[in-house]
């Protein structure tokens, strides 16, 4: 029998990145997972009002997304836990800069480079749609020029524990699923 536990908020795990952005001319990266898929080309990022990387997102209209293996979690945990107002982050990876004028984390094996082309707020939170720009992955995730999760293993986050996760194993193609 299932239990109704109210209204949590329970769509984990999901992945974790470093959001990269330019504020007061200045590189900054916070930590989210509240991310979503809103078309083939849109990507929904959910970030705090009071985070101060928001300032630099709407300005710029342009963020990154930076998703993280294992080997880059200490660094990219405490990007979620020190604010750009207290603390400059610029300095925390080596990056090169997007088209958009964006960081690029070169540690991180896949980046999403976005624009920002509206934002949908509620309940404190700016919901910024973007649309990708371009996608970066290293080459040795890439099996015939597409991303092979069997190799690339993302991290992932749940709120309920606040627990890292990886990637599991294989089931198989949708389409062998198929009666
Ligand atoms: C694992 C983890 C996930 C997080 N996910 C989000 C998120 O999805 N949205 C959000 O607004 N803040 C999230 N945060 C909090 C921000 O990363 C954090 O407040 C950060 O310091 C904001 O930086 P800024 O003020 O320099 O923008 C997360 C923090 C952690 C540790």
């Amino acid at each position: 029998m299932k239990k109704n536990i109210g209204t949590k908020l329970c769509l984990y795990p999901m992945p974790v990145a470093i959001i990269g952005s330019v504020v007061k001319n200045k590189i900054n990266y916070a930590l989210a997972a509240h991310f979503g898929i809103v078309s083939h080309h849109h990507i929904l990022v959910s970030l705090a009002k009071n985070h101060y990387s928001n300032m630099g997102i709407r300005e710029n209209k342009a963020l990154t997304i930076n998703l993280i293996d294992e080997d880059m979690l200490i660094a990219a945990n405490q990007t979620g836990f020190v604010s750009g107002k207290d603390q400059d982050k610029s300095n925390m990876f080596t990056y090169r800069l997007g088209e958009t004028g964006l960081p690029i984390i070169d540690k991180a094996p896949l980046t999403i480079e976005c624009s920002v082309i509206d934002i949908y707020e509620i309940d404190g939170f700016d919901n910024f749609i973007c649309e990708i720009k371009a996608v970066y992955v290293e080459d040795k995730y890439l099996t015939n020029n597409q991303i092979d999760y069997q190799k690339f293993k993302p991290v992932l986050f749940e709120f309920p524990t606040y627990q890292y996760l990886l990637t599991g194993k294989v089931l198989g193609k949708c389409i062998s699923f198929k009666k």
